[in-house]
């Protein structure tokens, strides 16, 4: 896992990045020009979150949390404010940059798993390794080693059509793992799942955070956001609220 966080001390004021912060932003816009109308997506997003914690983002449909999770997954740039990964400044980095970091850092997970159709479960995980130049016997080694941990051992030569859906997630979340990035993202993992099969993958989140991955999960589904440890709630591209989550204070 790249836990280590690089924190320079010039940075590290009160909206900063402190030692252990995996994720900081400050103040965070995103501004979309539609013609001459501008839709401000973000508002002015503060978050910080640790390694290790695992939060589920929801908010109502439109209120940004896609926009959110793609700043955070450096699939796109803020319009203003600052996000630090892992306590470098990646807000004003160019695309090339953002695609190295995001590569070594960042496990997507998408609600349509994303999967080439006509590749093998094998070749699907190992298509991150080939993007950065992983030799291919190597390559091979840790993809195999990656689905046997979310119980693929013995799929791993089928194409998505021969899966069910919760064995297609689980190729995602192999492929994500791959890299042993420092962050998971998954949008709405179980948005195209059965309710039980929804229940096995998330079981399979709650393995890779008691390993000591960090997770963020968007869902609009309180039975899932359930699941994590912490809530924010998002609303017309602003925090409305961030707390623990029930799971955990009902604990005692
Ligand atoms: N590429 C885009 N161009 C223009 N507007 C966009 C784009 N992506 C999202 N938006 C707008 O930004 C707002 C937030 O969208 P989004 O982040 O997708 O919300 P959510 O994921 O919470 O449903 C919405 O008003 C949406 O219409
Ligand atoms: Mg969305």
């Amino acid at each position: 896992m790249a836990i280590e966080t690089a924190v320079d001390p010039m940075l590290s004021n009160a909206s900063g990045p402190r030692a252990g912060d995996v994720i900081v932003t400050d103040n965070l816009w995103k501004t979309y020009e539609m013609g001459d109308q501008q839709v401000n997506a973000l508002r002015g997003v503060n978050l910080r979150i640790r390694h290790n914690e695992y939060v589920a983002i929801m908010g109502p449909s439109g209120s940004g949390k896609s926009t959110l999770m793609n700043l955070i997954g450096c699939l796109d740039s803020p319009s203003q404010g600052k996000y630090w990964l892992n306590g470098h400044d990646v807000s004003e980095l160019n695309d090339d940059e953002l695609a190295r970091i995001r590569n070594k850092e960042i496990g997507f997970v998408f609600q349509t798993f994303n999967l080439l159709a006509r590749a093998t479960s094998l070749h699907n995980v190992e298509l991150p390794l080939i993007y950065n130049g992983t030799p291919a016997a190597a390559r091979i080694e840790r993809a195999k080693s990656v689905l046997e941990s979310v119980g693929l051992a013995e799929r791993m030569m089928h194409k998505p059509n021969e899966l069910s859906g919760g064995q297609r997630q689980r190729v995602a979340i192999a492929r994500a793992l791959v890299n042993k990035p420092s962050i998971i993202l998954a949008d709405e993992p179980t948005g195209n799942l059965d309710s039980k099969t929804g229940d096995e993958i998330m079981a399979l989140f709650d393995d890779l955070h008691a390993q000591g991955n960090t997770i963020v999960l968007v869902t609009h589904e309180p039975d899932i956001a359930e699941f994590a440890h912490r809530v924010v709630t998002i609303r017309d591209g602003v925090i409305a609220s961030d707390h623990i989550s029930s799971r955990i204070s009902n604990k005692g």
